[in-house]
This record gives C-alpha cells, sequence and structure tokens, in this order.
C-alpha cells in the first residue's frame, strides 16, 4: 500500500474555504481540553451535525451524501490509538481545521492486528487488542505510511490509523464528513474529483 491507497488530496476551492469557516467557528480549546479530560484518551468528537442539523449549501455542491458532519480535536503532545472508525465506516472527507498542519495522521499497511470493538455513547470505534494490552502507554512503532492533513484530504478510515500530535503543542482540529450508506473510498474520490 501507498499513501494514493489512503489518502487522496483536492485542491482547495470556495466550497472547501467555505467549510473550513464554518466548522472553525466551533473552535473552543478550553471546551475542547475540558471535553478531553473527562476521556481517557485525548482524542474526542468535538461537534457533530447529523442529517438535518448542518446547512443545505454543504450538500448542495456534493454528490456523495453527506450523513455526518463532525469536528474531531487532539491534544497537544498527545498520540491516539490506532483504530479504524466506527461502524466499518469506509473513508471520511477531511478538511484542515487550525494546528492540523502539526499532527500526523498515520496509516499501518503491514502489521497485523487483532481487533478489539470498543463502544462508547458517542460511537463505536475498532481498535487494536495489541495496543488495548498495553494501555495506557501508546504503540511505539510509527505507521508505514504518514501524511499531514494540510488540504481537503478523503482518507481510508478502514485501515488501521491514528494520528500522531506529539510535536504540536496546540490541539489539533479536523473537519471529518461522513457518508450516507457507508461507500467506498475509490467510489467518493470519483464523485470528488474535479
Ligand atoms: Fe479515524
Amino acid at each position: 500500500m501507498v499513501l494514493e491507497d489512503v489518502a487522496r488530496k483536492y485542491d482547495w476551492n470556495p466550497w472547501y474555504f467555505q467549510l473550513r469557516d464554518f466548522a472553525a467557528s466551533f473552535i473552543d480549546d478550553a471546551k475542547a481540553k475540558e471535553q478531553a479530560a473527562r476521556t481517557p484518551d485525548q482524542h474526542i468528537v468535538f461537534m457533530r451535525l447529523g442529517f438535518g442539523e448542518f446547512p443545505r449549501w454543504i450538500q448542495d455542491a456534493l454528490s456523495p451524501v453527506v450523513q455526518h458532519v463532525q469536528v474531531f480535536a487532539v491534544m497537544p503532545h498527545s498520540i491516539g490509538m490506532i483504530h479504524k472508525d466506527g461502524h466499518d465506516r469506509k473513508c471520511a472527507l477531511n478538511v484542515p481545521l487550525p494546528g492540523a498542519d502539526k499532527g500526523i495522521m498515520e496509516w499501518y499497511t503491514t502489521q497485523m492486528f487483532d481487533t478489539h470493538v470498543f463502544s462508547s455513547s458517542e460511537t463505536i470505534s475498532r481498535v487494536t487488542r495489541e495496543e488495548v494490552a498495553i494501555y495506557p502507554e501508546k504503540w511505539k512503532d510509527p505507521g508505514d505510511i504518514r501524511t499531514v492533513i494540510e488540504r481537503p484530504t478523503l482518507v481510508n478510515t478502514d485501515v488501521w490509523h491514528r494520528i500522531d500530535n506529539s510535536d504540536n503543542p496546540d490541539c489539533r482540529y479536523v473537519l471529518s464528513l461522513r457518508f450516507k450508506d457507508n461507500p467506498t473510498f475509490n467510489y467518493v474520490d470519483s464523485l470528488l474529483t474535479p
């Protein structure tokens, strides 16, 4: 696997800028830190808008049907757990918000892990049994594929991945759009490629 298999990057356009500014208006470091302090991991869903809750212009410019709009927050100097996104989620369209340029998204494409299903009140996520066994210590090896989400990027969320924000003194925020009926990474990319 190479970067192309897990991340497809797109050029900024007015719609992506509008999306970025809309999501950035929700950001609040103090609130994010307070919320993170209540969770074992330092990586949280900071804001989530479901169908009917997000503005119509978000859907109007896009052919895949948006299921929900989320903002993720990652605390300064933290590393998230290796995971696959909830409910067998295949892909997500991520747009960088403040701090995103200083965190690294890492995918593990060569290592075999056993799945441990983890559920919270908000979502179901799949983490690795291997990392659960050493928790709260983090898996030491960096991913095989690493990238910074510095522009709109379709990410493959069905391959083991994590966010390494250890070199970032700031919170890292990313907007993430999730699609109805869980379409594949390649299919959504074909719809998003101009
Ligand atoms: Fe994820």
